[in-house]
């Protein structure tokens, strides 16, 4: 009985240890910026992944998601969300995708999660804002 017991205590404290859901925060701002460069999620299962737009402008003139996908995707991302256009919130929907926020205007906030067992290793990864012309600045590394 003893020992049995033992080894569902271990077993419990091992899973325990192994699933680690981080929370990163971003903001993006009406200067057309994030406020990091990069998204560090090393040694993280989950990452709950935040957005806040610290400005004023509306979406439909300063729109902010965060979109990773990997750097070799990132043109046909953009190509892809562009073509859904403003009415689906310039949503990407290529499967190449980790994952989108959802587009924030102004005072507006969201939360996106994901596993980052999505993530290969050995491909290079970057987050960016999908909103048209956003991308050649709002656009970071995700080190994992
Ligand atoms: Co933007």
């Amino acid at each position: 009985m003893k020992k049995v017991a033992l080894f569902i205590a271990s077993t419990m404290i091992a899973g325990a240890s192994y699933a680690k859901t981080c929370d990163v925060k971003v903001e993006g701002t009406d200067a057309m910026s994030y406020n990091t460069k990069t998204i560090a999620v090393a040694g993280c299962t989950d990452v709950k992944l935040s957005l806040k737009h610290t400005g004023k402008l509306p979406k439909a003139a300063m729109g902010h998601n965060v979109v990773i996908a990997p750097e070799s995707e990132m043109k046909n991302v953009i190509a892809d969300a562009t073509k859904a256009g403003p009415a689906k919130d310039y949503t990407p929907t290529s499967a190449s995708v980790v994952v989108a926020s959802k587009l924030v205007g102004g005072g507006e906030s969201t939360e996106v999660s994901f596993a980052t067992s999505k993530l290969k290793k050995g491909t290079k990864y970057k987050f960016f804002c999908t909103f048209p012309g956003h991308s050649a600045v709002m656009v970071g590394d995700v080190t994992f």
